[in-house]
């Protein structure tokens, strides 16, 4: 069917990417639909009331909001008195910045934006100045401002929902968008009620309803016949057991792509796919350890070190003699067994290592450490951290011991 190797692409491949806003949003037509009237006295000229968004990640709340404003925009009568300001809260660092943002926005030239530098009280009213030159309704759009709550608190949200009285020719709406639908606990009573005037939920996607919004994707992004059946299927099956998270079947879809082209296949297959999905967990992992705390993760790099040469659960015992050894080797103080146990619990937590206990005949039960990370990939992803990064050597013998992810019964020995 396909004369030129490797070519699965019609050529745009963002159309797979995140950033891509669809022309169609396959089952969130309701919820366009709600969220568009809510928003549609601004259209005549009232105050819409402002808007609360929920839903889990990947539940479409951002792209149902942007195809929304787009659809909005769209209607040239109105671009003179509506005015949209999106800003991703998990982009800002502080009220002020976020202040600053929307009011910049109004700025008409170079002299009028607020510089950085100022204090927030007169931030505050710079952003109401500009924001007031005209008769106007704002849209301020504030996606995953649970997370602007978190770190600032809601101080800025008092702020802005109660502008209104201020302004003499501009009226403000907030639309926020949350995947914690517990957040507006924490809010001061008054934001809350007045944050909440409407609110709508975004429930998370089913397997079918995952699987017709990948095929339209699919048809746009790839030529004719590189889908085998089942890809499909299989992208939404795995999306759907991890809370119907849209952006994970997408990624699923994309990555398994990557990997056909990568195999210089000619289709993508379930195949590639299970490859993907092992490849999504593998930087899950590996993202999870870069975090850790330093001590916690010479310890990870004491357990993986043992299994590594024994290739056999390690006794809790060797762990302890392993991990001190280490920090000495690096200069510093070993923790006590206490800690070091609690961090042990820590890692099992995250599910990085499994521990079971075994008995000992007349020794006694003691725990034994199984591991549960790609050995090869995750020692060099500790060793990133300038103060493990001492304990680094050559891998190519580690390498052997990668744990085949594809079939794990099949991990290479040496
Ligand atoms: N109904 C749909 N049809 C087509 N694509 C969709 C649909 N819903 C979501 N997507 C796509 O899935 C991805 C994730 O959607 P989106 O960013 O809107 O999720 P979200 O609810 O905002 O998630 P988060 O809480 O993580 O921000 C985007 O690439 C989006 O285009
Ligand atoms: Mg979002």
């Amino acid at each position: 069917m396909l004369e030129v190797k490797g070519e699965l692409f019609k050529g745009r491949r963002e159309v797979l990417r995140d950033s891509y806003i669809p022309s169609r949003l396959p089952h969130r037509e309701h919820q366009i639909h709600q969220v568009a009237e809510v928003l549609a006295p601004a259209l005549r000229g009232d105050l819409p009331s402002n808007l609360l968004i929920f839903g889990k990640i990947g539940t479409g709340k951002t792209a149902v909001v942007a195809q929304v404003r787009r659809d909005i925009e769209r209607r040239a009568e109105v671009s003179e008195h509506i005015q949209f300001i999106y800003i991703n809260c998990g982009n800002i660092d502080t009220p002020y910045s976020l202040l600053q943002m929307a009011g910049n926005t109004f700025a008409a030239k170079e002299s009028d934006r607020i510089p950085t530098g100022w204090s927030l009280d007169r931030v505050q009213a710079g952003m109401r100045r500009l924001m007031d030159t005209k008769a106007r309704t704002v849209i301020l759009v504030l996606d995953e401002i649970d997370r602007l709550v978190v770190r600032s608190g809601d101080g800025v949200l008092y702020t802005l929902s109660q502008i209104n009285t201020e302004l003499a020719n501009a009226r403000l709406v907030i639309v926020g968008i949350s995947n914690d639908l517990k957040f507006t606990n924490n809010l001061d009573a008054r934001v809350r009620s007045r944050l909440n005037e409407e609110k709508i939920l975004f429930p998370p996607y089913d397997a079918l309803q995952l699987q017709d919004i990948l095929r339209e994707r699919a048809k746009e992004a790839f030529r004719d016949g590189v889908v085998d059946p089942g890809v499909i299927e299989r992208c939404a099956a795995y999306a759907a057991l991890e809370h119907g998270d849209a952006r994970r079947a997408l990624a699923l879809l994309r990555l398994g792509a990557e990997m056909a082209e990568r195999d210089h296949a000619k289709r993508i297959t379930p195949d590639h796919i299970v490859k993907a999905k092992n490849r999504l967990e593998q930087d899950v992992i590996i993202d999870c350890c870069r975090t850790l705390p330093t001590h916690c993760k010479i310890l990870l790099y004491a357990i993986l070190q043992a299994y590594e040469r024994r290739r056999t659960g390690v006794l809790t015992g060797d762990v302890y003699e392993g991990y001190a050894k280490l920090a000495q080797k690096l200069g510093l103080q070993p923790l006590h067994a206490r800690s070091v146990s609690n961090h042990l619990s820590d890692l099992e937590a995250l599910g990085l290592i499994r521990a079971t206990i075994v008995s000992r005949g007349r020794g006694g039960r003691t725990r034994e450490i199984i591991v549960d990370v790609p050995i090869a990939e995750t020692l060099p992803a500790l060793e990133e951290d300038p103060l493990l990064a001492p304990l680094g050597r050559p891998r190519n013998r580690g390498q052997l011991l990668l744990t085949n992810f594809d079939n794990p019964a099949r991990t290479t020995p040496y």
